[in-house]
């Protein structure tokens, strides 16, 4: 069988209109279809590229750079970035054209299923080179191949005698940026688990743990949220709850709860589900109301307690952050976060219930570092309290709030993080979006990120993730 002949297998009956969400345009449209009709066999192109703070879908390349200089920048890559179905690309390009900037490639497609279009960037422009619906793709695909096919793309390059013709960066430089990043990667191999906790509920723990993992998701690390809320808040929160009636519900059979009472099934990798609350996506191990009921059946299990370190490690290699959501009491989910975390964060509005419920907080962490000391497990490290859900009345902000500051640090000494999430409705607003669909409103919760990418919120939830990353590197 020739390689046209290959192709042509793969052109019939496909319409990539048909994706229902992200991962069905990664895996169906673009891995199965796109990248065989474009002529990329496997081992050209690469799945969640990561290079630096940049984290590409794919990245597809057309063999070996033979010269050493280029007529444009990086000809023989291209970039694909997959969105959700309902995305609008437009929100999107100024993206696309930073990764072909800071990286040096020319082209770039971008595609919700539904459309799917072609960037070239030349002259440190963005120029559209050509824009087609999905229906259209299976009779339009030699169009597609005459721009971003591995053939297309091989034929740019330049034979190593040609001079210099640009002053853009040549394929050493290029390799350098990518070992460069590779070792920044390496910097950092450990996954960091944070527990997010406080035991007075309304604080914001939840809203704190969701636009976090947007934020991280959108530096470029792999997140996993673990709901350990039997109000199943987070899982709400992440999108993950879209059936109406217990008898579609697709939870209850798979959760937190078989997570820790199994020991040799459930896995990480097999009961965490994708949430597209944020892009790129994070993983969540969902929570369920029905965890409430098997409380009384965990306690008193020891093994309970420190399974989720174990099956944890299965996947250290696969997630960089892993954030714990927590309930609002001293239960044993509570204990198993706190004994299971490397790093607290304890979001407070700093009014003063919150703040005299600090007291339990210490207590309890002094009780968690009597069973890690117990398990030879280093003391969990109290990262500070996180001003959350902070009042923007004037009053509050200009006399109160000091205050309270203070009285976190002398009176409970716990350190406060400098960045303070101020109570904003964008922010709640997003969590709470939902979409008809007939009578019905489907839950179709967003991160602030997401949603207002340039707004105060956003920008606060952004210098959060940093300010923490700075603290635990
Ligand atoms: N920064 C914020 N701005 C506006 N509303 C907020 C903010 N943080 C939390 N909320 C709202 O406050 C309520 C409680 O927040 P949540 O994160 O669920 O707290 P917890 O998990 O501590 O119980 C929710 O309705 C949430 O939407
Ligand atoms: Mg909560």
């Amino acid at each position: 069988m020739t390689n046209d002949d290959a192709i042509s297998q793969h052109v019939a009956f496909y319409n990539p209109e048909g994706c229902q969400n992200e991962a069905e345009v990664e895996s169906k449209f673009i891995v199965q279809y796109l990248m065989p009709n474009l002529g990329y066999s496997a081992d050209s192109w690469h799945q969640e590229v990561t290079f630096g703070r940049i984290r590409l879908d794919f990245l597809a390349i057309a063999g070996q750079i033979v010269g050493r200089s280029m007529k444009q920048s990086a000809p023989h890559q291209v970039v694909i970035e997959a969105k959700h179905p309902r995305e609008n690309l437009d929100h999107h390009v100024r993206k696309l054209r930073h990764y072909l900037q800071n990286l040096s490639i020319r082209y770039g497609v971008l595609t919700n299923g539904k459309l799917l279009r072609i960037y070239e960037y030349v002259d440190n422009r963005l120029v559209l080179k050509l824009e087609m619906p999905g229906r259209e793709i299976p009779d339009r695909l030699d169009e597609l191949r005459a721009i971003v096919g591995k053939k297309a793309i091989g034929i740019q390059l330049i034979p190593a005698d040609s001079p210099s013709q640009s002053e853009q960066p040549e394929p050493d430089q290029i390799q350098s940026m990518q070992t460069q990043s590779l070792s920044i990667q390496q910097e950092t191999p450990h996954m960091k688990i944070f527990a997010v906790y406080h035991n007075k509920g309304g604080v914001g723990k939840t809203t704190t743990v969701i636009n976090l993992a947007a934020a991280f998701s959108k530096m470029g690390k792999r997140v996993l949220i673990i709901d350990l809320d039997s109000q199943a808040n987070t899982t709400f929160a992440a999108g993950l709850v879209k059936f109406q009636d217990e008898s579609s519900d697709d939870i209850r059979g798979s959760y937190i709860y078989h997570v820790l009472i199994e020991k040799n099934r459930f896995p990480i990798a097999e009961v965490a589900r994708v949430a597209d609350f944020t892009h790129p996506i994070v993983h969540v191990i969902p929570s369920h109301i029905s965890l409430t009921e098997k409380e009384a059946e965990l306690v008193g299990m020891d093994a309970v307690l420190i399974r989720l370190i174990t099956k944890l490690k299965v996947v250290k290699d696969k997630y960089d952050i892993v954030l714990l959501d927590t309930p609002p009491s001293l239960n044993i989910f509570a204990r198993i976060a706190l004994i299971t975390a490397d790093y607290l964060l304890i979001p407070s509005d700093l009014r003063p219930f919150a703040n005299e419920g600090l007291n339990n907080v210490r207590t309890f962490i002094d009780n968690i570092n009597d069973f890690r000391e117990a398990m030879t497990r280093e003391p969990l490290q109290v990262l500070g309290v996180i001003p959350s859900k902070i009042s923007t009345s004037a009053r509050f902000v200009q006399y109160t709030l000091p205050k309270m500051e203070k009285i976190v640090e002398e009176r409970y000494g716990f350190q406060l993080l400098n960045t303070r999430i101020y109570e904003r409705r964008a922010v709640s607003a997003c969590l709470e979006r939902v979409i008809e669909v007939g009578e019905m409103d489907i839950p179709d919760p967003r991160s602030v990120l997401d949603v207002e990418p340039n707004s105060q919120s956003a920008g606060e939830f952004e210098a959060l993730a940093e300010e923490i990353l700075k603290l635990v590197n």
